[in-house]
């Protein structure tokens, strides 16, 4: 990995990554106040994915070692459950939308395809956690919490299913071992 866009990129990623980690974390601790224990359950289960993601693109970075300035998309704000779902699918759809699409173009015309790949996978777990908070927003507007219970985490990749978890993960290839329940 040079110090190149895609290294920039990856520093870039990882911040946005880090803070989605603790805000979902917060947004999380909301909705189990609100009422909504599974809505929280599937807070801290993406959390965990969207961790998973960071360090993916952390990892990718131990050739290009220093200290750097990063600027990162960062949803702010603490409302009630609905409008913190809504901030999610917001968050999600721009880095399914625009950054990631964006990242890996760039990725693969420096030919960096570790870092291709890792963008690769993030941009398909995030497809998926914009459809769950999506269900679950529809669910919470109805007073209702949602069904979620388990949600499994694929420990490589950050893939997210409801229920059990799958002989081998969908986006990666990793054995249903590498699960991780909430
Ligand atoms: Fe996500
Ligand atoms: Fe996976």
């Amino acid at each position: 990995m040079e110090n190149n866009i895609t290294a920039a990129n990856l520093r870039s990623a990882h911040g946005g990554e880090s803070m989605a980690y603790q805000r979902y974390r917060v947004w999380g601790e909301r909705a189990r106040s609100d009422g909504f224990p599974n809505v929280g359950r599937l807070f801290d289960a993406i959390a965990y994915a969207e961790r998973v993601h960071a360090a993916n693109h952390f990892g990718q970075l131990k050739d290009v070692a220093g200290d750097f300035n990063v600027n990162a998309m960062a949803g702010f704000g603490l409302g009630s459950t609905s409008e913190n779902l809504q901030g999610a699918i917001a968050g999600e759809n721009y880095e399914i939308e625009q950054m990631y699409p964006a990242f890996m173009a760039v990725a693969e015309l420096q030919n960096e395809k570790y870092a291709h790949r890792v963008f690769k996978w993030a941009w398909e777990a995030e497809k998926i956690h914009s459809k769950l908070f999506s269900d679950a927003k529809a669910k919470v507007d109805q007073g209702q919490d949602i069904d979620a219970d388990p949600v499994q985490i694929c420990s490589v990749c950050g893939y997210t299913e409801l229920g059990e978890a799958p002989d081998v993960c969908p986006i990666c290839g990793a054995k249903k071992d590498k699960f991780v329940e909430f």
